[in-house]
């Protein structure tokens, strides 16, 4: 057993859940990161509320001061916490409703404080290659009609974290929630469910043995 394993899971859940407590994502994310923690119950949560991080889209001066700590490789400015702690993460967590075809704004605005050169990616020969640890996301989302193929909330992520070194994406969607007649219990039920059963599957993916974590 490598020195890595012995050390506990680091789980980052980036959460745009912004309705709080009425958010039925965060329901699913509830249900995904209660299963995880019965199984593993020393990972280590770091939990980010994304739309509360006072994180504004990158401007130009902005983006010069970043570029100035990436070629310093100053990764303890204040301006990179969001991108440490993607980069020490063994497994992403995100949970976002289905906004506007893809998600609340926040989440891309996350994104591109995470996308830090020489810390979450490099170009080598002219290709991207990831830095950051986690091999693994999990995607969680609801929507009010059928997602559909015009999945552009997770197909954009799984491609973004991709080049950030992300290998295995997982999507737990409920979708349809507010069509007429919808079974709502029933439909967050059968979501809950193979959310818990998502985190037994990477539990043991990530740490097979009888010690689970
Ligand atoms: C600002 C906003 C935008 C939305 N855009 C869509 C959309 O494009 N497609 C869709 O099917 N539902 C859309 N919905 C409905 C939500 O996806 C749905 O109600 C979801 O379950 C809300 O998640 P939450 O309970 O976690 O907040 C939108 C809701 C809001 C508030």
């Amino acid at each position: 057993m490598n020195q890595e394993r012995m050390l506990p899971m680091k789980v980052l859940f980036a959460d745009a859940c912004i309705r709080g407590e009425l958010s039925r994502t965060a329901r699913l994310a509830g249900a995904f990161l209660g299963r995880l923690q019965e199984v593993c119950p020393d990972l280590e949560l770091l939990r980010q509320p994304l739309w509360e991080m006072g994180l504004q889209p990158l401007d130009a001066g902005a983006l010069r001061a970043r570029e100035a700590l990436c070629d310093a490789s100053d990764w303890d400015s204040p301006a990179l916490t969001a991108a440490r702690a993607y980069h020490d993460s063994d497994l992403v967590v995100i949970a976002a409703p289905y906004w506007d075809l893809s998600f609340p704004a926040c989440v891309k605005v996350w994104v591109e404080y995470i996308f830090v050169r020489n810390l979450n990616f490099v170009y080598r020969n002219d290709r991207p290659v990831g830095l950051g640890r986690a091999r693994r996301c999990v995607y969680l989302t609801t929507a009010g009609s059928p997602i559909g193929a015009d999945d552009w909330g997770a197909g954009y992520l799984r491609a973004a974290l991709g080049l950030l070194g992300v290998r295995d994406f997982h999507c737990v969607a409920v979708d349809g929630l507010d069509l007429l007649n919808a079974r709502v219990g029933a439909l967050m039920a059968g979501g809950e469910q193979r959310a818990r059963a998502l985190a037994e599957e990477l539990a043991a993916e990530i740490s097979p043995g009888p010690a689970p974590c």
